[in-house]
Protein backbone atom coordinates (compact mmCIF):
# COMPACT_ATOMS: atom_id res chain seq x y z
CA UNK A 1 0.00 0.00 0.00
CA UNK A 2 1.41 3.44 -1.07
CA UNK A 3 1.92 5.73 1.94
CA UNK A 4 0.39 9.34 1.93
CA UNK A 5 2.60 11.83 3.55
CA UNK A 6 1.33 15.61 3.57
CA UNK A 7 3.67 18.85 4.21
CA UNK A 8 2.13 21.85 5.39
CA UNK A 9 4.67 24.89 4.70
CA UNK A 10 6.57 24.83 1.31
CA UNK A 11 8.69 27.09 2.50
CA UNK A 12 12.87 25.68 2.30
CA UNK A 13 11.96 23.32 5.29
CA UNK A 14 8.88 22.11 3.79
CA UNK A 15 9.17 22.06 -0.29
CA UNK A 16 13.04 20.16 0.59
CA UNK A 17 11.23 17.42 2.87
CA UNK A 18 9.07 16.95 0.36
CA UNK A 19 12.78 16.83 -2.19
CA UNK A 20 14.09 13.80 0.31
CA UNK A 21 10.46 11.93 0.64
CA UNK A 22 9.81 11.52 -2.84
CA UNK A 23 13.42 10.92 -4.02
CA UNK A 24 13.64 7.99 -1.13
CA UNK A 25 9.91 7.14 -2.48
CA UNK A 26 8.70 6.99 0.94
CA UNK A 27 5.32 8.23 -0.17
CA UNK A 28 3.40 10.29 -2.06
CA UNK A 29 3.47 13.66 -1.00
CA UNK A 30 1.21 16.66 -0.55
CA UNK A 31 2.30 19.45 -0.28
CA UNK A 32 0.15 22.46 1.27
CA UNK A 33 0.63 26.21 2.00
CA UNK A 34 -1.11 29.05 2.35
CA UNK A 35 0.59 30.96 -0.36
CA UNK A 36 -1.62 30.33 -3.66
CA UNK A 37 1.24 29.11 -6.57
CA UNK A 38 3.70 28.30 -4.31
CA UNK A 39 2.53 24.92 -3.45
CA UNK A 40 1.44 24.24 -7.01
CA UNK A 41 4.90 25.02 -8.73
CA UNK A 42 7.25 23.25 -6.16
CA UNK A 43 5.27 20.20 -5.88
CA UNK A 44 4.98 20.08 -10.27
CA UNK A 45 8.76 21.05 -10.60
CA UNK A 46 9.72 18.15 -7.74
CA UNK A 47 7.08 16.03 -9.85
CA UNK A 48 8.87 15.96 -13.17
CA UNK A 49 12.15 15.24 -11.53
CA UNK A 50 10.75 12.36 -10.74
CA UNK A 51 11.43 10.06 -14.07
CA UNK A 52 14.77 11.17 -13.89
CA UNK A 53 15.35 10.26 -10.18
CA UNK A 54 13.50 6.40 -11.26
CA UNK A 55 10.93 7.38 -8.46
CA UNK A 56 7.29 7.07 -8.72
CA UNK A 57 6.26 9.48 -5.87
CA UNK A 58 3.69 11.37 -6.77
CA UNK A 59 3.66 14.79 -6.02
CA UNK A 60 0.36 17.37 -5.15
CA UNK A 61 0.98 20.84 -4.78
CA UNK A 62 -2.27 22.46 -3.69
CA UNK A 63 -4.25 24.68 -0.93
CA UNK A 64 -7.10 22.48 -0.29
CA UNK A 65 -7.17 20.74 3.15
CA UNK A 66 -9.46 17.78 0.86
CA UNK A 67 -6.17 17.04 -0.57
CA UNK A 68 -4.95 15.83 2.38
CA UNK A 69 -7.40 13.70 3.68
CA UNK A 70 -6.36 10.20 5.12
CA UNK A 71 -2.11 11.26 5.16
CA UNK A 72 -0.27 8.70 7.31
CA UNK A 73 1.71 11.65 8.64
CA UNK A 74 1.31 15.14 8.17
CA UNK A 75 4.77 17.27 8.63
CA UNK A 76 4.09 20.78 9.78
CA UNK A 77 6.71 23.72 8.86
CA UNK A 78 4.19 26.36 8.20
CA UNK A 79 5.62 29.67 9.91
CA UNK A 80 7.88 32.36 9.67
CA UNK A 81 11.72 31.71 10.59
CA UNK A 82 14.19 33.62 12.42
CA UNK A 83 16.38 36.62 10.83
CA UNK A 84 19.56 37.41 11.70
CA UNK A 85 19.35 38.74 15.62
CA UNK A 86 16.44 37.01 16.44
CA UNK A 87 15.82 33.48 18.50
CA UNK A 88 13.70 31.04 17.63
CA UNK A 89 11.21 32.29 21.25
CA UNK A 90 10.73 35.89 18.99
CA UNK A 91 8.44 33.24 16.67
CA UNK A 92 5.96 32.59 19.12
CA UNK A 93 3.37 34.48 19.02
CA UNK A 94 2.92 34.54 15.07
CA UNK A 95 3.69 30.76 14.54
CA UNK A 96 1.49 30.08 17.67
CA UNK A 97 -1.70 31.53 15.33
CA UNK A 98 -0.40 29.36 12.06
CA UNK A 99 -0.23 26.71 14.15
CA UNK A 100 -4.12 27.44 15.38
CA UNK A 101 -5.38 27.56 11.85
CA UNK A 102 -3.37 24.61 10.18
CA UNK A 103 -4.14 22.16 13.16
CA UNK A 104 -7.59 22.06 13.12
CA UNK A 105 -8.08 21.75 9.64
CA UNK A 106 -5.27 18.45 9.35
CA UNK A 107 -7.53 16.98 12.46
CA UNK A 108 -10.53 16.97 10.27
CA UNK A 109 -9.42 15.85 7.14
CA UNK A 110 -6.46 13.08 8.75
CA UNK A 111 -7.75 11.75 12.48
CA UNK A 112 -5.65 9.01 12.27
CA UNK A 113 -2.50 10.62 11.16
CA UNK A 114 0.71 11.08 13.23
CA UNK A 115 2.07 14.65 13.39
CA UNK A 116 5.71 15.84 13.35
CA UNK A 117 5.98 19.48 14.54
CA UNK A 118 8.81 21.24 13.07
CA UNK A 119 8.38 25.03 13.34
CA UNK A 120 9.27 27.01 16.10
CA UNK A 121 9.68 27.63 18.80
CA UNK A 122 10.01 23.68 18.44
CA UNK A 123 8.82 22.85 22.35
CA UNK A 124 6.21 25.29 22.51
CA UNK A 125 4.53 24.14 18.97
CA UNK A 126 4.48 20.84 19.63
CA UNK A 127 2.83 21.36 23.07
CA UNK A 128 0.50 23.62 20.86
CA UNK A 129 -0.31 20.84 18.36
CA UNK A 130 -0.57 17.78 21.06
CA UNK A 131 -3.51 20.27 23.19
CA UNK A 132 -5.62 21.35 19.83
CA UNK A 133 -5.00 17.93 18.46
CA UNK A 134 -6.52 15.92 20.97
CA UNK A 135 -3.99 13.37 19.84
CA UNK A 136 -2.70 10.90 22.26
CA UNK A 137 0.81 11.65 23.11
CA UNK A 138 2.35 8.51 20.65
CA UNK A 139 0.99 10.63 17.63
CA UNK A 140 2.50 14.51 18.33
CA UNK A 141 6.46 14.69 18.05
CA UNK A 142 8.72 17.41 17.65
CA UNK A 143 11.32 17.50 15.13
CA UNK A 144 14.49 18.96 17.16
CA UNK A 145 16.92 16.56 18.64
CA UNK A 146 17.90 15.00 15.35
CA UNK A 147 18.66 17.74 13.80
CA UNK A 148 20.99 19.16 16.50
CA UNK A 149 22.71 15.62 17.23
CA UNK A 150 23.09 15.31 13.61
CA UNK A 151 25.62 19.42 13.76
CA UNK A 152 27.48 17.57 17.09
CA UNK A 153 27.81 14.39 15.27
CA UNK A 154 28.87 16.33 11.82
CA UNK A 155 31.52 18.69 14.10
CA UNK A 156 32.81 15.48 16.09
CA UNK A 157 33.84 13.63 12.45
CA UNK A 158 35.42 16.74 11.22
CA UNK A 159 37.57 17.58 14.16
CA UNK A 160 38.25 13.81 14.94
CA UNK A 161 38.76 13.27 11.09
CA UNK A 162 36.83 10.03 10.86
CA UNK A 163 33.51 9.05 8.72
CA UNK A 164 29.97 10.54 10.04
CA UNK A 165 28.78 6.56 10.01
CA UNK A 166 31.08 5.87 13.13
CA UNK A 167 29.58 8.82 14.91
CA UNK A 168 26.71 8.72 17.19
CA UNK A 169 25.71 11.57 19.90
CA UNK A 170 22.45 12.73 21.69
CA UNK A 171 21.10 16.28 21.96
CA UNK A 172 18.23 16.05 24.78
CA UNK A 173 16.67 18.85 26.06
CA UNK A 174 14.40 22.00 24.25
CA UNK A 175 15.85 22.98 20.81
CA UNK A 176 16.88 26.04 22.41
CA UNK A 177 20.08 27.87 23.58
CA UNK A 178 19.68 25.78 26.85
CA UNK A 179 20.08 22.28 24.60
CA UNK A 180 21.92 19.70 26.61
CA UNK A 181 24.25 17.80 24.06
CA UNK A 182 25.38 14.68 25.61
CA UNK A 183 29.10 13.99 25.50
CA UNK A 184 29.23 11.12 27.95
CA UNK A 185 26.85 9.61 25.48
CA UNK A 186 28.09 10.10 22.15
CA UNK A 187 30.70 7.87 20.47
CA UNK A 188 32.74 7.04 17.70
CA UNK A 189 32.34 3.71 16.33
CA UNK A 190 31.44 2.73 20.67
CA UNK A 191 34.26 4.80 21.58
CA UNK A 192 32.92 7.56 23.76
CA UNK A 193 33.82 10.91 22.58
CA UNK A 194 35.43 11.99 26.30
CA UNK A 195 38.09 9.08 25.67
CA UNK A 196 38.86 10.75 22.38
CA UNK A 197 39.01 14.49 22.48
CA UNK A 198 40.41 16.71 25.50
CA UNK A 199 37.85 18.64 27.97
CA UNK A 200 38.07 21.79 25.53
CA UNK A 201 37.94 20.70 22.87
CA UNK A 202 34.73 18.83 23.84
CA UNK A 203 33.14 22.06 25.55
CA UNK A 204 34.23 24.41 22.10
CA UNK A 205 32.00 21.30 20.17
CA UNK A 206 28.85 21.41 22.20
CA UNK A 207 28.63 25.31 21.93
CA UNK A 208 28.74 25.19 18.33
CA UNK A 209 25.79 22.66 18.68
CA UNK A 210 23.85 24.85 20.79
CA UNK A 211 25.08 27.78 18.46
CA UNK A 212 24.47 25.74 14.85
CA UNK A 213 21.19 27.35 14.22
CA UNK A 214 22.37 30.90 14.70
CA UNK A 215 25.94 29.86 12.45
CA UNK A 216 23.28 29.29 9.77
CA UNK A 217 20.99 32.31 10.01
CA UNK A 218 24.29 34.23 10.66
CA UNK A 219 25.28 32.96 6.79
CA UNK A 220 22.17 33.71 5.26
CA UNK A 221 20.81 36.61 6.86
CA UNK A 222 17.20 36.11 5.21
CA UNK A 223 16.25 32.60 6.58
CA UNK A 224 17.54 29.79 8.76
CA UNK A 225 18.58 26.27 7.82
CA UNK A 226 16.68 23.90 6.00
CA UNK A 227 18.78 20.94 4.17
CA UNK A 228 19.67 19.49 7.73
CA UNK A 229 16.26 20.21 9.58
CA UNK A 230 14.54 18.58 6.13
CA UNK A 231 16.40 15.07 6.38
CA UNK A 232 16.16 15.43 10.22
CA UNK A 233 12.04 15.26 9.65
CA UNK A 234 12.41 12.58 6.50
CA UNK A 235 14.70 9.88 9.09
CA UNK A 236 11.68 10.09 11.75
CA UNK A 237 8.83 9.65 8.83
CA UNK A 238 11.46 6.77 7.52
CA UNK A 239 11.21 5.12 10.65
CA UNK A 240 7.79 5.82 11.26
CA UNK A 241 6.55 4.53 7.47
CA UNK A 242 9.21 1.28 7.38
CA UNK A 243 8.06 1.00 11.42
CA UNK A 244 12.19 0.57 12.36
CA UNK A 245 11.67 0.94 16.00
CA UNK A 246 14.44 3.20 15.28
CA UNK A 247 16.12 5.33 18.81
CA UNK A 248 16.34 9.04 17.99
CA UNK A 249 16.09 12.03 19.90
CA UNK A 250 12.39 13.66 19.93
CA UNK A 251 10.52 16.41 21.50
CA UNK A 252 7.86 14.27 23.10
CA UNK A 253 4.81 15.00 25.51
CA UNK A 254 6.36 13.42 28.67
CA UNK A 255 4.29 12.75 31.70
CA UNK A 256 6.61 12.18 34.99
CA UNK A 257 9.73 10.52 32.33
CA UNK A 258 12.55 12.28 33.99
CA UNK A 259 10.91 14.08 36.37
CA UNK A 260 9.00 15.93 33.91
CA UNK A 261 5.16 16.36 33.90
CA UNK A 262 2.79 17.54 30.85
CA UNK A 263 5.50 18.98 28.71
CA UNK A 264 7.34 18.47 25.54
CA UNK A 265 10.62 18.68 25.73
CA UNK A 266 13.63 16.16 23.91
CA UNK A 267 14.36 12.78 24.65
CA UNK A 268 15.35 9.61 23.61
CA UNK A 269 12.49 7.80 21.89
CA UNK A 270 11.88 4.46 19.80
CA UNK A 271 9.85 5.40 16.84
CA UNK A 272 8.11 2.68 14.75
CA UNK A 273 4.42 2.67 12.56
CA UNK A 274 2.40 3.72 15.90
CA UNK A 275 4.28 6.84 16.27
CA UNK A 276 6.27 6.86 19.76
CA UNK A 277 6.47 3.40 21.11
CA UNK A 278 8.50 3.73 23.72
CA UNK A 279 10.11 6.69 25.30
CA UNK A 280 13.72 5.93 26.90
CA UNK A 281 14.90 6.95 30.09
CA UNK A 282 18.63 7.41 30.59
CA UNK A 283 20.80 7.66 33.77
CA UNK A 284 21.78 11.14 33.79
CA UNK A 285 24.64 12.47 36.36
CA UNK A 286 23.66 15.37 38.63
CA UNK A 287 24.80 17.85 36.24
CA UNK A 288 23.22 16.52 33.21
CA UNK A 289 19.98 16.71 35.27
CA UNK A 290 20.03 20.40 36.10
CA UNK A 291 20.66 20.95 32.92
CA UNK A 292 17.55 19.69 31.30
CA UNK A 293 15.96 21.00 33.89
CA UNK A 294 16.89 24.46 33.31
CA UNK A 295 16.06 23.35 29.59
CA UNK A 296 12.52 21.93 30.78
CA UNK A 297 12.37 25.23 32.82
CA UNK A 298 12.91 27.22 29.22
CA UNK A 299 9.98 25.33 27.74
CA UNK A 300 7.89 26.45 30.35
CA UNK A 301 7.82 29.99 30.22
CA UNK A 302 7.24 29.75 26.80
CA UNK A 303 4.46 27.75 26.94
CA UNK A 304 3.00 29.65 30.08
CA UNK A 305 3.17 32.65 27.42
CA UNK A 306 0.48 31.08 24.85
CA UNK A 307 -1.41 29.20 27.86
CA UNK A 308 -0.99 25.53 26.20
P1 LIG B 1 9.80 29.54 5.10
O1 LIG B 1 9.39 30.95 5.34
O2 LIG B 1 10.72 29.23 3.98
O3 LIG B 1 8.47 28.66 4.90
C1 LIG B 1 7.36 28.75 5.74
C2 LIG B 1 6.12 28.52 4.90
O4 LIG B 1 4.99 28.47 5.76
C3 LIG B 1 5.87 29.64 3.88
O5 LIG B 1 5.79 29.10 2.56
C4 LIG B 1 4.54 30.23 4.33
O6 LIG B 1 3.72 30.71 3.27
C5 LIG B 1 3.92 29.02 5.03
N1 LIG B 1 2.79 29.38 5.90
C6 LIG B 1 2.68 30.45 6.71
N2 LIG B 1 1.47 30.42 7.31
C7 LIG B 1 0.83 29.33 6.88
C8 LIG B 1 -0.44 28.76 7.15
N3 LIG B 1 -1.31 29.34 8.00
N4 LIG B 1 -0.78 27.63 6.51
C9 LIG B 1 0.07 27.03 5.64
N5 LIG B 1 1.29 27.53 5.35
C10 LIG B 1 1.66 28.65 5.96
O7 LIG B 1 10.38 29.00 6.49
P2 LIG B 1 11.26 27.67 6.70
O8 LIG B 1 12.68 27.99 6.61
O9 LIG B 1 10.69 26.61 5.85
O10 LIG B 1 10.96 27.37 8.25
C11 LIG B 1 9.66 26.95 8.64
C12 LIG B 1 9.57 26.85 10.17
O11 LIG B 1 10.39 25.77 10.63
C13 LIG B 1 10.06 28.10 10.92
O12 LIG B 1 9.24 28.33 12.03
C14 LIG B 1 11.46 27.69 11.38
O13 LIG B 1 11.90 28.41 12.51
C15 LIG B 1 11.22 26.23 11.70
N6 LIG B 1 12.43 25.41 11.74
C16 LIG B 1 12.53 24.51 12.77
C17 LIG B 1 13.60 23.67 12.87
C18 LIG B 1 13.66 22.66 13.97
O14 LIG B 1 14.73 22.12 14.23
N7 LIG B 1 12.56 22.34 14.62
C19 LIG B 1 14.70 23.74 11.90
C20 LIG B 1 14.48 24.68 10.82
C21 LIG B 1 13.37 25.48 10.76
C1 LIG C 1 17.68 25.59 13.43
O1 LIG C 1 18.13 25.06 14.45
C2 LIG C 1 16.16 27.45 12.93
O2 LIG C 1 15.62 25.90 14.58
C3 LIG C 1 16.26 26.07 13.39
O3 LIG C 1 18.36 25.71 12.40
Amino acid sequence: MRHKVTIVGSGNVGATAAHWIASKELADVVLIDIVEGVPQGKGLDLLEAMPIEKRDSAILGTNDYADTANSDIVVITAGIPRKPGMSRDDLLNTNHKIMNDVVGKIVHHSPNCILIIVSNPLDAMAQAAYKMSGFPRERVIGMAGVLDSARFRTFIAQELKVSVENVTAFVLGGHGDTMVPLPRYSTVAGIPITELMDQATVERIVQRTRDGGAEIVKHLKTGSAYYAPSAAATEMVEAILKDKKKILPCAAYLNGEYGIHGLFVGVPVKLGAKGIEQIIEIKLTPEEKTALDKSAAAVMELIAVINV
